[in-house]
């Protein structure tokens, strides 16, 4: 398979990226970084991608709010591949922070990356898929999208629209024989945490604990979801925690709304 990924210099899409290598799929790996000895450490905060050391062939630079850089990506695929079979939207920052304490300009950048980043990937190849008439998008969401805790509002509103627009691109491309996914995790170890902004150091603190010290490692997650799309899941919930709160979620939404008010009141407990 022919497979390009976003955000693959750290974390889940580095775990990905040398994973679709590893069982021989060419891949385009994508990030920030004009060069990938800038990028792709070998050893990143997730403690579990170096047993998979396979290094992707392909890197570009790419980032995910310009779509002067998505156009060259497609020219690349085009011009080197003559197609693409999955498009990996993982590319994403972490916000966040209390209503009051998250500003606009806050909002506006994690809507910019985690929101609109997805939509531009997926509109600059779109037309390729569908005259193709195969091919795979998957969008890396979060179990936020699914489940909204407190404190979060801006990165569970844009991985929410995240899931609801996955949902609409699965519905909307199937006559066309092209698939989505969206992948819906819970807090697992990467250098994520290193990007968050939102203005609400005690947030900050609490969500940095529960990635670092979160027993789940990026390859875990990697590997969840290519088992997960092996399987054709278009809602692929690729670890315990992020099926369990979702079920809590769906099969007893008193227990779920008296978990997520009890989280709120220990934030306003340690205000006092
Ligand atoms: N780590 C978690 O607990 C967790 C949980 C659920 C969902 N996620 C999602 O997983 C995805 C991957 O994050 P991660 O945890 O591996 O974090 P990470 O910080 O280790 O990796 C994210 C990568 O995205 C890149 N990136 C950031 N902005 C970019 C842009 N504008 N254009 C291109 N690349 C950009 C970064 O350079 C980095 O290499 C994100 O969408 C994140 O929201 C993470």
């Amino acid at each position: 398979m022919r497979v390009l990924v976003t955000g693959a210099a750290s974390g889940l899409g580095l775990a990905l990226a040398r994973r679709f290598t590893e069982r021989g799929d060419r891949v385009l790996a994508t990030d920030l970084a004009a060069d990938p000895r800038d990028a792709a450490t070998g050893t990143s905060a997730d403690g579990g991608t170096d047993a998979h050391t396979a290094a992707p062939a392909a890197y570009r630079r790419l980032d995910v709010r310009s779509e002067t850089d998505w156009d060259s990506a497609r020219a690349w695929v085009e011009a080197e591949w003559g197609g693409l079979d999955v498009l990996v939207n993982n590319a994403g920052v972490a916000g966040g922070g209390r209503i009051e304490l998250c500003s606009m300009d806050d909002w506006s950048w994690i809507v910019d990356i985690n929101l609109f980043g997805v939509v531009r990937g997926t509109r600059a190849f779109t037309p390729l898929l569908k005259e193709q008439g195969s091919g795979r998008i998957v969008n890396v969401a979060s179990l936020a999208g699914l489940v909204h805790p407190p404190g979060m509002g801006s990165y569970n509103a844009v991985k929410a629209a995240v899931v609801a627009f996955s949902e609409t691109v699965a519905h909307e491309l199937a006559p066309y024989g092209v698939g989505c996914s969206v992948v819906c995790p819970s807090y697992f170890r990467t250098n994520l945490m290193a990007s968050l902004r939102g203005g609400d150091t005690d947030l900050a603190a609490h969500m940095t604990q529960l990635v670092d010290k979160s027993p789940i490692s990026a390859d875990d997650i990697a590997a969840a979801v290519l088992d997960g799309l092996d399987r054709g899941e278009e809602l692929i919930l690729p670890d315990e925690p992020a099926r369990a709160a979702y079920a809590l979620k769906l099969g007893d939404r008193a227990a779920y709304d008296a978990q997520l008010r009890a989280t709120a009141a220990r934030v306003k407990e340690r205000e006092a």
